[in-house]
């Protein structure tokens, strides 16, 4: 059963199907949640939120806590949703630090990331040699961020201008892909080797004609043959100028195939793309099609 309720009656555990603003607003890239900790409610109602939809057959109802709630004080409830979220939340998943707090941290993480990578993607451009060390930092950088509070930095993902198309894409890919792998449960050292991967996806794109990249019109078939090429112009890159571990590499190789068999450059299915590969085509799908480009507006995630 679906009931409407303000924000101040939302609990740890129940629901949410809808919001009275737009989930857009909000740094939750899913629009309906189980509401997991204290700081998805604050990040709500940091977002302006101030009454929900929630649905009594998939999380808690109200009628399960409204009594008790009202008459205990404001800090025995925290501490009462906070242990409840705690012993019902995978280990581990848990933000260390609330949102508002993580978020300007975040910020400058964000910030830092588009200098390198742009630098990165110059870099490639020219044929220079790869800066991997500094890569790398801003991988773990992205990586601990996520991992204090990932509410944070994904919102920032949701930053989307089609100048720098590129820079801003392979950088929210790493934030969703780390999102991701987290929520999956992903030891630390593998999510640093997705992180670092994922930011390197797109590389060879700087081996195509900038012109045909962000051509505004609907490509001729030889147009995209030649688009399809950043994959291997990618990996051929990486092979000349990193020395990167096998399992990086997969997002940058992986991340157009399908597992229909449909994507390139190999028409792999499934069970033969690595779980980097294909949580890279997901994230990078989801980037794309939500972000402006010079060819379409971006769909909001809501209507995803
Ligand atoms: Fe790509």
């Amino acid at each position: 059963m679906r009931k409407q309720i303000p924000i101040e009656q939302l609990r740890v555990g129940m629901y949410v199907v809808g919001l009275d603003r737009s989930w857009i607003k909000t740094p939750f890239w899913r629009h309906r949640m189980q509401v997991e900790s204290l700081d998805h409610i604050e990040a709500l109602r940091a977002c302006g939120v101030r009454s929900v939809e929630i649905d009594t057959e998939k999380g808690l109802d109200l009628a399960s806590q409204g009594g008790i709630v009202s008459t205990v004080d404001p800090s025995s409830a925290r501490i009462a949703a906070l242990s409840s979220s705690r012993a019902s939340s995978p280990q581990g998943k848990e933000p260390s630090t609330p949102f508002e707090e993580e978020l300007s941290v975040a910020k400058e993480v964000y910030k830092q990331a588009k200098v390198v990578i742009g630098q990165a993607m110059g870099d490639a451009r020219e044929g220079r040699g790869l800066d991997i060390e500094a890569i790398s930092k801003v991988s773990e950088g992205l990586l601990e961020s996520v991992l204090r509070n990932t509410e944070a930095l994904s919102s920032l993902s949701r930053l989307k201008s089609f100048d720098e198309y590129t820079f801003f894409h392979s950088v929210n890919v790493a934030i969703l892909a780390l999102a991701m792998g987290r929520h999956l449960g992903m030891p630390r050292e593998a999510l640093s080797r997705l992180g670092l991967g994922a930011l390197l996806h797109d590389i060879g794109k700087m081996k195509i004609p900038h012109d045909l990249l962000n051509a505004p019109r609907r490509l001729e078939a030889g147009e995209r043959e030649i688009i399809k090429q950043h994959v291997m112009r990618g990996a051929e890159y990486l092979s000349q100028h990193a020395v990167l571990p096998e399992e990086t590499l997969r997002p940058l190789l992986e991340h157009h195939e399908r597992v229909d068999g449909s994507g390139y450059p190999t028409g792999r299915r499934r069970k033969e793309l690595s779980q980097f590969g294909l949580i890279a085509s997901i994230v990078d799908i989801y980037d794309a099609i939500t972000a402006d480009r010079v060819y379409h507006e971006g769909v909001p995630p809501i209507r995803l």
